[in-house]
């Protein structure tokens, strides 16, 4: 599915006063791309990856997945929109802790009416694709963070959804695991995703057909990859 923002502004209003979180972005994701975004701590990459998935709305502009408007669908259609093709790895992770990884895993599986049981093979298996020990029955807050963060990113990953959003996916990874991920998302590009990472590693976002670059909510710089894919870092 193509991802597309069109002029999208994102303002929030606080006591202190109004912050231009992003402003005037235009930007297409084409199924089949992955888009680096990058820029320093506050810039931000967050408030636009929340527009992109739908987990926010923007204050003006229009964002597309798929040809949906998503200001124009019902609650409803945009919850259906978001559960069956859009897989989000949040930055804080947002793993439900009543529940164990696989359960995390298996959700957005169940959620778009899939049997609990093949869902719950389904979620093991994306699980062992991204942590090689058995954290199944483990409940979030019996995982380290670079465990937690997989799971999250099994949850993403789970189920082929056509648009993938990654912010920071690979923060609380070591550097070998994290060359695992991007690995992985890359793939998932291949196969015809539009895939959308943040990250603020360089070596990361050469990972990406494009590298876009933030700063105090605009967008300054636009960087087409010029290396191949075999000659990326192995
Ligand atoms: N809910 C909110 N209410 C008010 N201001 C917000 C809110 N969310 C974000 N902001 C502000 O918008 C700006 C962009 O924040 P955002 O979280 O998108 O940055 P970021 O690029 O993801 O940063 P980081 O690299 O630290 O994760 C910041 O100035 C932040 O303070
Ligand atoms: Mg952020």
């Amino acid at each position: 599915m193509r991802l597309q923002l069109r002029n999208v502004n994102r303002v929030f209003r606080t006591k202190a006063g109004s912050v231009d979180a992003v402003h005037d972005v235009s930007l297409n994701v084409e199924p089949g791309e992955m888009v680096a975004i990058t820029g320093r701590s506050g810039c931000g990459k967050t408030t636009l990856l929340n527009l992109m998935g739908g987990i926010d709305r923007p204050s003006s502009g229009s964002i597309l997945v798929g040809g949906w408007t998503l200001g124009e669908l019902s609650v409803r259609d945009l919850a259906r929109v978001r559960r069956n093709s859009i897989g989000y790895v949040f930055q804080d992770f947002n793993l439900i802790p009543t529940l164990t990884a696989a359960e995390n895993v298996a959700m957005p599986l169940e959620l778009g009416g899939m049997k609990p049981r093949p869902a719950a093979e389904q979620a093991r298996e994306a699980l062992a694709g991204v942590i090689e020990r058995d954290v199944a029955d483990a409940f979030p807050d019996e995982l380290s963070g670079g465990q937690q963060q997989r799971v999250a990113i099994a949850r993403a990953l789970v189920g082929e959804r056509s648009v993938l959003l990654a912010d920071e996916p690979t923060g609380a990874l070591d550097e070998l695991t994290a060359e695992v991920i991007m690995r992985m998302l890359f793939e998932r590009a291949q196969r015809g995703a539009a895939v959308v990472v943040v990250t603020h590693d360089p070596g990361q976002a050469a990972w990406a057909d494009r590298v876009v670059r933030m700063s105090d909510g605009v967008i300054v710089e636009t960087t087409e990859r010029s290396a191949t894919p075999t000659e990326l870092p192995v």
